[in-house]
């Protein structure tokens, strides 16, 4: 700590961030949790799409191969050495077991090596801070909606490292949804950028697709249906011998999804009381969503907070945002560190 003008000064905080929970071998130096230096991916997805989705012990040799040079690279493009970062943060729940434990591994050896302190961090943290790398001005309390590969949470931001998970899926996340309905038509994997990009040439109201209620004013969703409801669509198209309209099919889906994600975010935002709202997670990118969101928080008169889609999907940059957050509320970590594949959001370990 230093006296500046009679004011007391914090020093810089440089965390060096891990992130490998899934498919992505992740690493970037991020400066006081909003100031991004390096932002490293190594992604897997040409090496799974052969598989038609993430096989997990392939995931976890690649991030053996990965690791090292992927966070050398972090620290040569951040211009730093090990001997000035604060601490170093890592992934180490929810994702994949064999992939969390490369990363966790790969952070306690380092820490331990340069005798800097380690911070786990909740991958859903991360993917909400997202936000604030490029939204300087955005703090808690907001709303926010995480829709990923994995999750679909609608979680109040109460302050910093302080969350209430209002809904959550009962059954599919958004993104597996998208990969699902992708693979049925043929689109491949990873299903959400493709289904994006082919609804635009759609007609999204050319197949009224259900939108799941799971009760009412709850603001739990349900996917599995949806997805269902468009696999009997395409075997309907099949055995009657119709000729199946992929953009269309991916157009109506993915309104479905949208519609349902929207109103439930609005209901909340309106319930709350709540005039920040953020989207984060993989499907956070997609660009219908992401208008529809803007739309009802312009007629809400709610302010609408995005990461860019770099910053949607997993990287350690967000891992490094909310590993500063968490450092400063004075998390550490021993060397005892486990990977925890069902870590729930604002559980201590
Ligand atoms: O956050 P993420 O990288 O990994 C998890 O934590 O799960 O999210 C990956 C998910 C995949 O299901 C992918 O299909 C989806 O995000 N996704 C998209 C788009 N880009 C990625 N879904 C819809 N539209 C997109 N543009
Ligand atoms: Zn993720």
């Amino acid at each position: 700590m230093e006296e500046k003008d009679g004011m007391r000064q914090q020093e810089d905080v440089w965390i060096l961030a891990v992130e490998t929970s899934c498919d992505e071998t992740a690493a970037a130096v991020v400066k006081n949790g909003r100031q991004v230096l390096s932002n490293v991916i190594y992604s897997q997805i040409d090496l799974h799409t052969l598989y038609g989705g993430v096989v997990p012990e392939i995931a976890s040799r690649k991030h053996i191969e990965k690791i090292n040079p992927v966070i050398e690279k972090a620290l040569a493009d951040a211009g730093v050495g090990l001997e000035q970062i604060t601490a170093v943060a890592v992934t180490c729940g929810p994702g994949l077991v064999g992939a969390l434990l490369v990363g966790v591994s790969a952070a306690k050896a380092i820490a331990f090596a340069a005798g800097k302190p380690l911070v786990g961090v909740h991958h859903i943290e991360g993917h909400i801070c997202a936000n604030y790398i490029e939204n300087k001005e955005l703090e808690p309390p907001f709303l926010c909606l995480v829709v990923s590969g994995g999750h679909s949470h609608l979680v109040m931001v109460r302050d910093y490292g302080t969350y209430e998970i209002l809904g959550r899926t009962r059954d599919d996340a958004a993104g597996e949804a998208f990969d699902k309905v992708a693979r049925a038509i043929g689109l491949g994997y990873p299903g959400g950028p493709k289904i994006d990009k082919v609804s635009c040439e759609g007609n999204p109201d050319a197949i009224a697709f259900p939108r799941a209620k799971v009760a009412d004013n709850s603001y739990d969703f349900s996917f599995s249906g949806l997805k269902s409801a468009v696999l009997n669509y395409l075997n309907a198209c099949r055995m009657k011998g119709t000729p199946v309209e992929r953009a269309d099919v991916a157009a109506s889906f993915q309104k479905a999804v949208v519609d349902v994600l929207v109103e439930h975010s609005k209901r909340a935002l309106e319930d709350l009381g709540v005039k920040k709202f953020a989207v984060a997670g993989g499907v956070a990118s997609n660009s219908h969503l992401r208008a529809a969101l803007q739309a009802m928080c312009d007629e809400t008169g709610v302010l609408f907070y995005h990461p860019s889609p770099v910053f949607c999907t997993d990287n350690a940059a967000m891992i490094g945002s909310a590993g500063y957050y968490e450092y400063c509320r004075g998390v550490r970590h021993g060397w005892d560190l486990n990977a925890v594949p069902g870590l729930k959001l604002g559980e201590r370990i």
